[in-house]
């Protein structure tokens, strides 16, 4: 088999594997080039796991093929183990080994002459900050410098592709930032491709150079963390991300009329129930005037009259729960965090038009 002269670091084709009935990774499909990071983003039981276990060897897919740097690793006939697939790992309980120093567990999948494997350790341990720890032991150390040294180690053989799962759950919160920044600038300088599974969109969006969202053992959507945000495929993709709201309605001549004017519905046809979707922080509030409300820009269409059912603080910015005048509509809407408007306060909504998904209503086709 001829090599591709521009190889991905990873070529995953056609990958499935179901335990007993259940279907668990169906026909996914992903490249990743030198120094992209690709997170593999959905819910709890989706399939990620397995999907990383098979391209790490670990696991035997039913079907498909993987190659790394244009080498199939697995394909009909070849299954390489996981020690020749040049891959590093990194998981959440990533154990380094207890009795070995700093340097030792960095050195594990080392091989060539003691001076080479020592020059490599320093220039690792350096890159990650804990220079000087070469002597030490894991339980000598915190979380987040044990989380720096096995990321040295997955680093050591300088492996093609690097699969992690869920490598920062561990940490906390202002830890997880510092070092999901420091091994980002490391495995971009390294070139190694990266896959990295998690289940929290915001590490995703935060990482990725490339989102693949993952649901029922399927990847639904691919792309930079910016088209998969603010163009979803489905109102479930757009839920993965953050609340939504859901106004309904019917589309005649490709318009939709709803309490906050009528929208713009192409490509849905005449009588099909439609769902126009838009996320808390692109419904702009304003205050009522003796029952009036604001005169908006055509963009923000016509407002419509809610009041206040609950309003919660988070900081940054409130998150606050509608009930309309109209219909039975709940809507939530974010402001910022300056602003904490008391229940039972009438207030205006109005619906920034650019940034609304339309789809056909669910568990029907139009
Ligand atoms: N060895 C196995 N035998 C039977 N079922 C399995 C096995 N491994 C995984 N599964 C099932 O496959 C499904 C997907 O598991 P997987 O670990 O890939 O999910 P995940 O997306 O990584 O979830 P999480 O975010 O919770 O880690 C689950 O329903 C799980 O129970
Ligand atoms: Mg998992």
């Amino acid at each position: 088999m001829a090599a591709d002269p521009a190889p991905h670091r990873l070529d995953v084709r056609h990958l499935s594997r179901s335990f007993g009935a259940l279907s668990v990774v169906d026909d996914v499909s992903l490249t990743i080039a030198p120094g992209q990071v690709t997170c593999l983003l959905g819910p709890s039981g989706c399939g990620k796991s397995t999907t990383l276990r098979m391209i790490a060897g670990v696991e035997r897919p039913d079907r498909g093929e993987i190659r790394i740097d244009g080498q199939a690793v697995f394909a009909p006939g070849r299954n390489l183990p996981p020690e020749a697939r040049s891959v590093g790992l990194m998981f959440q309980d990533f154990a380094l080994f207890p009795h070995l120093t700093v340097a030792q567990n960095v050195a594990f999948g080392l091989t060539g002459d003691r001076a080479a494997r020592a020059l490599r350790v320093d220039e690792l341990l350096e890159r990650v900050n804990l220079s000087g720890y070469q002597k030490k032991h894991p339980h000598q150390l915190s979380g987040g410098e044990q989380q720096r040294v096995a990321l040295a180690r997955a680093l050591a053989p300088r492996p093609r592709v690097m699969l992690m799962d869920e490598p920062f759950s561990g940490l906390d919160n202002r830890l997880r930032d510092g070092i999901r920044d420091t091994t980002l600038e490391i495995l971009k300088d390294e070139g190694a491709g990266v896959l990295l599974v998690t289940h929290e969109p915001d590490e995703a969006l935060r990482m990725a150079d490339e989102i693949a969202l993952m649901r029922a053992g399927r990847i639904v959507q691919r792309g930079s963390p910016y088209n998969v945000y603010n163009a979803p495929v489905d109102k479930a993709a757009a839920a993965f991300f953050s609340d939504i709201n859901v106004i309904r309605g019917v589309s005649r001549g490709a318009l939709t009329e709803t309490p906050f004017g009528a929208f713009l519905t192409p490509g849905h046809a005449d009588g099909a129930e439609v769902e126009i979707i838009i996320r808390p922080q692109h419904l702009k509030i304003d205050f009522d005037r003796g029952g009036r409300g604001p005169n908006p820009t055509p963009q923000e269409g016509t407002p419509a009259r809610g009041t206040v059912v609950r309003s919660r603080f988070l900081g940054r910015e409130s998150l606050v729960e509608f009930a309309m005048d109209f219909g039975q509509q709940k809507l939530t809407a974010t402001v910022p965090g300056v602003f904490l408007p008391k229940p039972g306060t009438a207030l205006w909504l109005m619906i920034r038009r650019d940034r609304c998904f339309v789809f056909p209503a669910a568990g029907r086709r139009t």
